[in-house]
């Protein structure tokens, strides 16, 4: 296994056309394994392919049950989202978009159509914390990032603070 570049804003990658996995072998095994080491070594809880430099639909969210036990992660694969309902507003924060966190308006309870590792079609409804993670890793995969979601003055500020960083 081994830890993978994390790409930052306002990094090409981050906003490409993403394409659906069609071959379910050792490469997107080993694949799944780095993005798992890559995410709890940033620390994270949801990683999407695009951060790690790849245009494919894929992404690992953790499901461990608390932070006492061992950590789980499971691969979401060509997702969709099928149904949802309500709305709720949350703290978040991206590993592609150092020091920023705000709040996004997003969907409480979602249902998403997916493919696991082993290219099997599954299903899963999250509601709260987990709907959250869902929609912010399935974003990345069309192109979307959170800051997307704000007003344009936190984005604009978000921008200036980044160039700033890159002049430095
Ligand atoms: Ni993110």
């Amino acid at each position: 296994m081994s830890i993978l570049k994390i790409y930052q804003y306002p990094e090409a990658v981050l906003r490409k056309k993403t394409q659906a996995i069609t071959d379910f072998d050792e490469n997107l095994n080993q694949l799944v394994a780095d993005m798992g080491e890559t995410m709890y070594e940033a620390p994270g809880i949801g990683l999407a392919a695009p951060q790690i430099g790849r245009s494919l639909k894929l992404i690992v969210v953790d499901t461990s049950k608390d932070s006492d036990t061992e950590k789980e992660f499971m691969a979401i694969i060509n997702p969709v989202i099928i149904a949802h309902e309500g709305r709720q507003v949350d703290e978040e924060g991206c590993l592609s978009l150092p020091e920023l966190s705000a709040n996004v308006d997003r969907y409480k309870k979602i249902t998403v159509s997916f493919l696991d590792i082993k290219g099997k079609a599954q299903e899963i409804t999250a509601e709260d914390r987990f709907s959250v993670v869902l929609q912010h890793e399935i974003d990345h995969l069309n192109g979307i990032l959170f800051l997307d979601h704000l007003s344009t003055l936190k984005r604009s500020l978000y921008k200036k603070k980044v160039k700033k960083w890159l002049k430095n």
